[in-house]
Order: structure tokens, then C-alpha cells, then sequence
């Protein structure tokens, strides 16, 4: 049996997002919802228009306190458990595309203390993964949020705010809740336990920090609901409003289906890969929607649905609808062969690549304009 897992430091098997929407009990990007977006963006992102974004909870809400005036924050974050790969940047590229349509502010957390508390190396240190949360700060900077409008934020360098608030949550908590929701055993540390009170604790801060209400948009992977369930339930009972959540499918791994992630390097494109390193990969790893000879495929033509090159142009490479679907048309009809599809799609990531590790360059010198601490 296939054996489908979503949890936020596990996802295994060929998911079915509608039928996770009706397991997590989210609601659907449906086209009224995108209307409505779009009523305030005056344009969708591509992410909407394919619904890469396909799951939310409480759009409506936090669009309704956005007519009434009461402007809303954005929050999201990155767990540093090693370089950035292109996965990571779904939800980012679509939140800096909220900020500034909607003119937000941004509440950045990046979780070292979470890495270090579920770290199966046994020798890596708190420091060695704060390096790495430093590291990781320069591809968030790069993807070009505003400085005056975002705050980021790494936990045990900001631990003074979040902590007080986290106990607050953490009282509210039961063990058995914790369990229920992450599948936690007797083994856990209890570091682990205790970590998703400080997940939840910026989905509050801008009504602390603010001294009133403020509505908070959450746009993750829906692999971190789970953590934002438990806000939710949990903010009624301290008095704040319950974030809204926008929620992404996974970039695949380039081998199989499932979430892409840095535990499989070989399946993984690494924001620090070299156009060699890329072009391998795509070549040699990704999983193919084509035919086992040209003389078939040319006959009966590939399948874009399956293949993670097209799913890669798709979900993040190619924003242009008329291209996207003519590579899909010509894909499908045999015209295009998978060796065409693969450059295609090589050709773009290394572009957008080479533009990515200048930025992060540059963004060694404007660290100060987005770091805070305590
Ligand atoms: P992390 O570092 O695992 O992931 C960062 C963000 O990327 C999403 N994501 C993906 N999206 C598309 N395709 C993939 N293959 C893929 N892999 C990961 C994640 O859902 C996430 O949005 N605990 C969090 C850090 C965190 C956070 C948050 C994330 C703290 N506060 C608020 C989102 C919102 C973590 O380890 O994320």
C-alpha cells in the first residue's frame, strides 16, 4: 500500500491534495476566493492561477478585516537543517509577491532551536546550526522582501520576546494534543514537545507588539499546518485572533513524488548548485513523463503530468501561461522529446540561479536592515 504522511518533518508517498484539504479540514483556493484576491492585487500570481496555493483557512475572514481597513501581517519561516534548496523558495516567492500587493508587513522566523532539537546528527551542535540559520538568512534577503517592512527574526538570538509568549501557549498544550497532531512518542525529547509553542508564538506578535487586534497571514507548504492548528485553538484562549493560512503543494523530489528535501541530495536542486550540478541532475535524476524509445514517444507522446521537469516550469520556472501550455501541448503530442523538456527546464533554473547567488551576495551588506534581536 502506498503509505501517504504529511507532517511538518515528514512527508512520504504519492499525495492527494484534495483529499488532504478534507483530512487537515482546510478549505479550497476556489475561484470566488481568487476573485476576491484579485479585486485587491488587481492581477493573480501564477502560484493562484494554477493553484499551487490550493488550500487555506480563513481568506474570507482576514479579507473582510482587510476591507474594514485593519491591514494584516504577513508570517512565515524557514527550519535551517541545511542549505536552501527550491522547494523552500515556493512560499517565499509567493509571499513577497503578498507583501507587495498588499503593502504588509513581514514577521520572518527562522528556527534554529527546532533544527537542533529534531537533528538526527547526534554530533551537531545549537552553534553549528545557528551558523547555518545565518547562511540561509542570506538566500531569504536575496528573494527581495522590504527591508523597512520585514523583521526577521532567529529564535535563540530573539529567544527573550518569543520565549514569554511561548509559555503562555505552552500552558494550553497537553502532551497528549502534541501527540496526537505530530505522532510524538514516550522517546521524543521533550525539547520536541514543547518546540511548537514557538512556532505559533509570531502568529500573535503583531497584536502584542501593536497593543491591538491584527490580523496574521500565515503562507507555508501544508506541511506546517499541523503547527497552526494548534495556534489556532490556542489563540482563542489567549485573546488574539486565529492566523489565516495560505497553503502550497510540494516541489517534488526529482526522483519520485513526495516533498523535496535536503535529506536527499541527489533528488534536491540546492540554491548554492553550479549550472554543472544542476544540469546533472535534471538529466540524470529527474523522474521522466517520456516514452522508453523516440519512435514511441514521437506516436504517443509523453506525459507533463507526470514528469518533474514540466512540474518544476509549472509550480515555480516558467510564469508565463502561453509558453507553460504550449510545452505542455507539444510535450504531450511527441513533438517535444523528454531531452528538449529537460533543457527547457535547465536553461531556467540556471538563470534564475545565477541571479539568486548575486543577490545573495549582495545581501551580505544589508543583513542589519532585516535582522532583529533581543
Ligand atoms: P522548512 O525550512 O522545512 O521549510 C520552509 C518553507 O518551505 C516549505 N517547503 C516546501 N514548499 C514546497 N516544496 C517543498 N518541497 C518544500 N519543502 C518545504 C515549508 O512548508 C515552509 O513553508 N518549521 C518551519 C519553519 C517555520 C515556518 C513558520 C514555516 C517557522 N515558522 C511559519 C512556515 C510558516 C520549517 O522547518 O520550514
Amino acid at each position: 500500500m502506498n503509505e501517504i504522511k504529511v507532517t511538518p518533518w515528514e512527508v512520504k508517498g504519492n499525495i492527494n491534495y484534495e483529499k488532504l484539504i478534507k483530512e487537515f479540514g482546510t478549505e479550497e483556493v476556489n475561484d470566488t476566493l481568487l476573485k476576491r484576491i484579485e479585486k485587491y492585487t488587481g492581477e493573480l500570481h501564477f502560484m493562484l492561477r494554477r493553484k499551487v496555493f490550493f488550500s487555506h483557512r480563513d481568506m474570507h475572514w482576514l479579507l473582510d478585516e482587510y476591507e474594514k481597513g485593519n491591514k494584516f501581517v504577513i508570517y512565515t519561516g524557514r527550519g535551517p537543517s541545511g542549505d536552501m534548496h527550491i522547494g523552500h523558495i515556493v512560499p517565499l516567492i509567493f509571499t513577497k509577491w503578498l507583501q507587495e500587493k498588499f503593502n504588509a508587513e513581514l514577521y520572518f522566523q527562522i528556527t534554529d532551536d527546532e533544527k537542533f532539537l529534531f537533528s538526527k546528527k547526534e554530533n551537531q551542535t545549537i552553534e553549528d546550526v545557528n551558523k547555518l540559520a545565518h547562511d540561509n538568512l542570506l538566500d531569504i534577503i536575496a528573494l527581495g522582501f522590504k527591508p523597512k517592512k520585514t523583521k526577521i527574526f532567529i529564535d535563540t538570538e530573539y529567544a527573550k520576546t518569543l520565549y514569554k509568549e511561548a509559555i503562555k501557549v505552552a500552558k494550553h498544550l497537553t502532551f497528549s494534543t502534541a501527540k496526537a497532531t505530530f505522532g510524538f512518542t514516550n522517546e521524543s525529547n521533550v525539547g520536541q514537545i514543547f518546540f511548537t509553542s514557538m512556532q505559533s508564538v509570531p502568529a500573535f506578535l503583531p497584536t502584542i507588539q501593536k497593543g491591538k487586534m491584527t490580523p496574521v497571514l500565515i503562507p507555508c507548504a501544508v506541511d506546517q499546518d499541523p503547527h497552526f492548528r494548534i495556534t489556532r485553538d490556542i489563540a482563542s484562549k489567549l485573546g488574539y485572533p486565529k492566523p489565516a493560512a495560505i497553503h502550497s503543494i510540494f516541489i517534488p523530489g526529482l526522483q519520485h513524488g513526495g516533498k523535496m528535501s535536503t535529506s536527499e541530495p541527489n533528488s534536491t536542486i540546492f540554491l548554492k548548485d553550479t549550472p554543472k550540478q544542476v544540469k546533472d541532475k535534471i538529466n540524470k535524476q529527474a523522474f521522466s513523463g517520456g516514452r522508453d524509445t523516440i519512435e514511441e514517444h514521437r506516436r504517443l507522446g509523453g506525459n507533463p503530468d507526470i514528469d518533474v521537469s514540466f512540474q518544476l516550469l509549472r509550480i515555480i520556472f516558467e510564469p508565463d501561461d502561453q509558453k507553460l501550455q504550449k510545452i505542455y501541448d507539444d510535450y504531450k503530442s511527441g513533438k517535444m522529446l523528454s531531452g528538449e523538456l529537460k533543457q527547457i527546464c535547465i536553461e531556467k533554473i540556471n538563470a534564475f540561479l545565477e541571479k539568486h547567488q548575486e543577490k545573495r551576495e549582495k545581501a551580505k551588506d544589508s543583513i542589519h536592515d532585516f535582522l532583529i534581536s533581543d
